[in-house]
């Protein structure tokens, strides 16, 4: 798999990574294939019903996902205890596994627990969380994941003030020649996605508005070219 992260024209590169909360699991097979062409990556949000109000699905179903798609999955977890959760995931065949900060009190040890075993580390702060309780692990980051929602469920509206954490994180990768990638999440649709591309993320997460679409892949198609028409008025 190329590198779709960490190399210099991978975060420059506009991602968008449908949300497959928001398929029909029914036919889910389908669903991918309606998106195989335009999505970059898949994103899996697994939620536990502790650490958020709501229950998705498991390792079991991200091993059913990786049989269908050879794309870069990015798994979000939403977990209490997230430490318990990494291997059945990387197990299941996640090739990116961001974990939020407020679930555990040691994320630098979880962060090089993933690394060690070769996959790609995330971290994914709350809207009630400072982007600047991220700064003493931002070396170590694979990517930074803000979230502009409450996690817990698809189809909310986006929050605005992710736009500061983005733009900060985005200087400090800059100054301080950070490889991470900035992926942001919730509420991602045509009328938001270009003040969070102008804010600094490159990874762009969106679940009902891809899905609820008539055409799932002209929507990525339309998505990606409002990002990266804004992304050029910001240098
Ligand atoms: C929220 C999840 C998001 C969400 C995105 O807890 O992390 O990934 O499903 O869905 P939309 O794009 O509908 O906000
Ligand atoms: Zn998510």
């Amino acid at each position: 798999m190329p590198d779709f992260l960490c190399t210099a024209a991978a975060r420059q590169k506009v991602q968008i990574a449908p949300s497959l909360l928001s398929a029909d699991f029914t036919r889910l097979r389908e669903d991918l294939e309606r998106l195989e062409g335009e999505a970059d990556l898949y994103h899996l949000d697994i939620m536990d019903g502790h650490f958020v109000p709501n229950i998705s699905y498991g390792p079991g179903i991200v091993k059913q996902i990786r049989k269908l798609s050879d794309k870069p999955l990015d798994a979000h977890l939403m977990v209490s205890e997230p430490e318990r959760w990494i291997s059945p995931f990387l197990d299941a065949g996640a090739d990116l596994i961001s974990f939020h900060l407020e679930a555990t009190p040691h994320p630098h040890r979880l962060i090089q627990q993933i690394k060690a075993v070769g996959c790609r580390a995330g971290l994914a702060i709350n809207p009630g969380t400072s982007e600047l309780l991220l700064e003493p692990l931002l070396e170590e980051l694979d990517l930074v994941l803000v979230m502009s929602v409450n996690p817990g469920f698809g189809g909310q509206s986006y929050l605005p003030l992710a736009e500061k954490k983005l733009a900060r994180l985005r200087r400090l990768a800059s100054e301080q020649d950070l490889p991470f990638a900035l992926e942001v999440d919730g509420g991602i649709k045509r009328t938001t996605i270009g003040a969070a591309t102008r804010a600094g993320a490159r990874i762009f997460v969106a679940g009902s508005a891809v899905f609820a679409a008539d055409d799932p892949a002209a929507e990525i198609r339309e998505l990606k070219k409002l990002a990266l028409s804004s992304a050029a008025e910001y240098v």
